[in-house]
């Protein structure tokens, strides 16, 4: 349904893969709405569309049916109000990680038109990501020099430069070893309450779906759908100690069974069953 005070509204949007017998349903149905400053995760069994979701919402992909709007408007392909951080972190290899960050301005900053001041202001926000993101010390340093956080990081920058009022994350710290995940977690939750963004995030780790999210959305495969959409109940401001709380270790396990029940992993598991035991 429409709803006026929605940051992100999505109305029965479905999309399709293929054509015939090899079509796939994608998407289905699909009903949500994110409010301005909500953090929103997006969990479920591998194939149920959470990429294909966000890419919609990032105006990578279009729809088949519904409707998106961004702030009451129909979306009709990418915008500066909407950026996208990937797993894998997409840097450009020949510029240093100050180059990156400032990318796209670099590029407007060739147009004749843009004044040396909106320059400045650039490059000023540029120095404040660096430092927001402790990569002042690397700001000339070239990706390959860097650690996967470090990327990582260079890469949420870049896609803060702009100001989006948006941030679409799919898996972003799914290449991460555990600590270094932690550490981001963190950084994350400080940038979405002093850049005031909309995020909708993408993982396989419930527990960060959870750590992170107002609201984990759970997905289920063929078709891919909203299956059940869980408020979590933790304190607005985070700390790790709350991962051990019996709320969160409950939510995690209810989430998990979910998963597991909609994963369509158990017809797998009993055909891998049948095969074993013919072989033998
Ligand atoms: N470009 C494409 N062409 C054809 N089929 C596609 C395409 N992109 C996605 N699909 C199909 O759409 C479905 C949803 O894929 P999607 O990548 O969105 O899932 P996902 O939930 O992100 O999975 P994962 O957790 O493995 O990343 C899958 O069946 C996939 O094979
Ligand atoms: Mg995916």
């Amino acid at each position: 349904m429409m709803n006026a005070s929605s940051k992100i509204s999505i109305e029965r949007v479905s999309k399709y893969f293929g054509r015939g017998s090899d079509q796939v349903r994608a998407l289905a149905n699909i009903e949500l709405n994110v409010k301005e400053n909500e953090f929103v995760t997006l969990v479920g069994a591998s194939g149920c569309g959470k990429s294909t979701l966000l890419r919609i919402l990032s105006g990578l992909e279009t729809i088949d049916d519904g409707a998106i709007c961004v702030d009451g408007q129909a979306i009709d392909g990418p915008g500066v109000d909407r950026a996208m951080v990937f797993q894998h972190y997409s840097l450009y290899p020949w510029l240093t990680v100050r180059q990156n960050i400032q990318f796209s301005r670099r590029l407007k900053t060739n147009r004749r038109d843009l004044t040396s001041s909106a320059v400045e202001v650039a490059s000023g926000r540029a120095d404040a990501l660096l430092r927001l993101m402790g990569l002042t010390h690397v700001a000339d340093a070239y990706p390959n020099q860097l650690s996967g956080g470090m990327q990582q990081r260079t890469a949420i920058a870049r896609a803060l430069q702009g100001k989006p009022s948006i941030l679409l994350m799919d898996e972003p710290f799914g290449a991460l070893d555990a600590q270094t995940r932690e550490v981001m977690h963190d950084l994350i939750l400080h940038v979405h309450a002093l850049e005031k963004t909309t995020i909708v995030f993408v993982t396989h780790d419930v527990e960060e779906a959870i750590y992170l999210g107002h609201r984990v959305v759970l997905m289920a495969p063929r078709p891919g759908r909203i299956d059940t959409i869980y408020d979590v109940p933790l304190p607005a401001v985070r700390n790790p100690e709350m991962k051990l709380a019996p709320e969160f270790t409950a939510l995690k396990r209810e989430i998990l069974a979910r998963i597991r029940e909609t994963s369509g992993m158990k017809t797998d598991l009993a055909t891998l069953e049948q095969l074993t035991r013919s072989a033998v």
